[in-house]
């Protein structure tokens, strides 16, 4: 056969190998009748429709209802899978609270009582120009906030702390997202590793959302503290986005001393439960929402609640404090959930 005519019928075939509907176009552009019901492009459909099957909709509900296993069924997948802790946690949480309750949350620390009531305010003293910088910062948002709120003056009582929780948390779990996302585009953009910080990053995020989420079981906000928390997001994000692009150190070191004064809030917040100035959270239950994301016991009241948070707010003050002191391609310390 003369070669080019060879080369001809190879691609020919090729192209009608791949799929139907390449065939019938091909076969029309070069002029040959065939019959459709050719046995090619019946294997072809009968393919396409038992890939189909694999999933259908459930038009009653409009969900994607998978109708075939996963992919993977080996032993090691179900016994990992039997084995993790997290797993675990998903499961007695969809089990106690079924839908109400989204169970896919990331790995984070369950504290003990004795973590929980050892929590210390402390102060890690600036050191040089950047870390100075963020102390002032953080100080200086910290006065304006408290001044501007009125949380500096007259009584302190349930609904000032609540609005003051919710506003400051929409705040707190912005950083962790924004730096994990930067960090990954840098990889992607880089063509380097990322060191295991992202997910820790994540995992900030997550925990920080999740004490917002706790405290919106407490009081729904109006729609002008709304608007305030829409106009701040759209400030800090873009800010704090810029500010780590030019130097992740000072924007470690600025969570970490937010996270100071996160936790020396909570102590204020816990000592005003005591001290018998918030009674309407003395004996209020926890949220079934805390409950299940921190673990506690099925009796737990807000102050437990608290507690649970002010040992996240004093690991996040650490793990920041940490990673500012480290150089970006430094490994993170830090593994999952810990
Ligand atoms: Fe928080
Ligand atoms: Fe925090």
């Amino acid at each position: 056969m003369n070669p080019s005519l060879s080369r001809f019928v190879s691609t020919s075939f090729r192209v009608l190998l791949r799929s139907p509907s390449s065939c019938s176009y091909y076969c029309k552009f070069v002029g040959i009748q065939i019959s459709p019901s050719i046995g090619l492009i019946q294997s072809s459909r009968a393919l396409c429709q038992s890939s189909r099957q694999i999933s259908t909709t459930d038009t009653s509900s409009n969900k994607h209802v998978p109708t075939a296993p996963h992919f993977k069924t080996s032993e090691t997948r179900k016994k990992r899978q039997a084995e993790s802790e997290i797993d675990a946690h998903k499961q007695d949480a969809s089990s106690s609270y079924g839908t109400r309750f989204n169970p896919y949350t990331m790995a984070h620390p369950i504290w003990s009582e004795n973590e929980m009531d050892s929590v210390e305010i402390t102060h890690r003293p600036p050191d040089g120009f950047v870390d100075w910088l963020a102390f002032i910062g953080v100080k200086t948002l910290r006065f304006g906030f408290d001044t501007l709120s009125g949380f500096s003056f007259g009584k302190r009582n349930e609904k000032k702390w609540i609005n003051r929780i919710i506003f400051l948390e929409t705040v707190a779990g912005v950083p962790g997202m924004v730096a994990a996302m930067t960090r990954h585009l840098h990889s992607l953009r880089r063509l380097k590793r990322d060191y295991g910080w992202i997910h820790t990053l994540l995992e900030e995020a997550e925990n920080e959302r999740m004490h917002l989420i706790s405290a919106l079981m407490v009081k729904k906000p109006s729609w002008f503290f709304r608007g305030c928390v829409l106009l701040t997001q759209g400030i800090f994000v873009n800010m704090f986005f810029v500010a780590y692009l030019i130097s992740p150190r000072l924007c470690h070191r600025f969570v970490g001393y937010l996270e100071e004064e996160a936790v020396i809030t909570y102590t204020k917040l816990l000592k005003d439960i005591d001290d018998g100035a918030l009674p309407l959270w003395e004996n209020m239950p926890a949220p079934d929402v805390a409950v299940a994301y921190w673990k506690l016991e099925d009796d737990a009241n807000m102050r437990d609640m608290f507690r649970a948070i002010r040992a996240d707010e004093a690991h996040h003050r650490e793990v920041n404090h940490t990673l500012s002191s480290l150089k970006p391609d430094d490994e993170n310390p830090f593994p999952p959930g810990q």
